[in-house]
């Protein structure tokens, strides 16, 4: 794992990767799976993120505050959907999935070791969770994992198709007016 810098966490999340979300609460880790998330501010990273009370993450993230954003690569399709279809309130993920929980360093939710990226994340903001399970997630820490040979990510397209992460355009000539988010 090496180091991102905070303010280029958007990087990761604006594309819309399907993500996983770890939480840590009564001695047990979990994991979920989510698509719908957004970046909402540069400068600190803001994430919302809908998680709805449906989830066992759901309590998880209201009594802690605290989860971690772990972007998958493709190579970990299948178990994105089968971690989606399942409840932390039923099994251990991590031990019925072979994943693999790595301490974090700024909350108690733990990284996911094959990941492409962890954020670990506070929930800010939880004014509209009542009415649309949309936690407002401060980046805290995020580590880069370039040892992992699939470097792609996937975007869910909502009905259990995804699309693969393909070809860069690169326009960074025409962001005259942004060039502070290029390298
Ligand atoms: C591709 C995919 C995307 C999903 N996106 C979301 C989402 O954005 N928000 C949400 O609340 N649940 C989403 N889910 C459903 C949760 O992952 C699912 O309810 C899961 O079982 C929750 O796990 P938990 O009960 O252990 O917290 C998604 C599932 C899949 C397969």
């Amino acid at each position: 794992m090496k180091n991102l810098a905070l303010s280029k966490t958007h990087r990761l999340i604006e594309p819309g990767p399907v993500l996983w979300v770890t939480t840590f609460h009564k001695g047990r880790a979990n994991i979920m799976t989510i698509g719908f998330h957004m970046m909402v501010q540069h400068d600190p990273p803001l994430i919302g993120c809908i998680i709805g009370p449906w989830d066992h993450s759901y309590e998880a993230l209201r009594k802690t505050r605290e989860c971690v954003l772990a972007v998958p690569g493709v190579d970990l399709a299948k178990k994105v959907v089968d971690i989606g279809n399942c409840s932390g309130a039923d099994i251990d993920k991590f031990e019925a999935f072979g994943l693999t929980p790595v301490p974090a360093k700024k909350v108690a939710a733990p990284l996911i070791d094959e990941c492409l990226a962890n954020v670990e994340c506070k929930v800010v903001d939880t004014s509209m969770v009542n009415k649309y399970g949309l936690f407002i997630l401060e980046a805290v820490r995020t580590t880069l994992n370039p040892a992992r040979k699939e470097q792609r990510t996937f975007h869910h397209k909502g009905d259990g198709t995804f699309t693969v992460d393909g070809l860069t355009l690169n326009l960074q000539e025409r962001m005259t007016k942004w060039k502070q988010f290029q390298d």
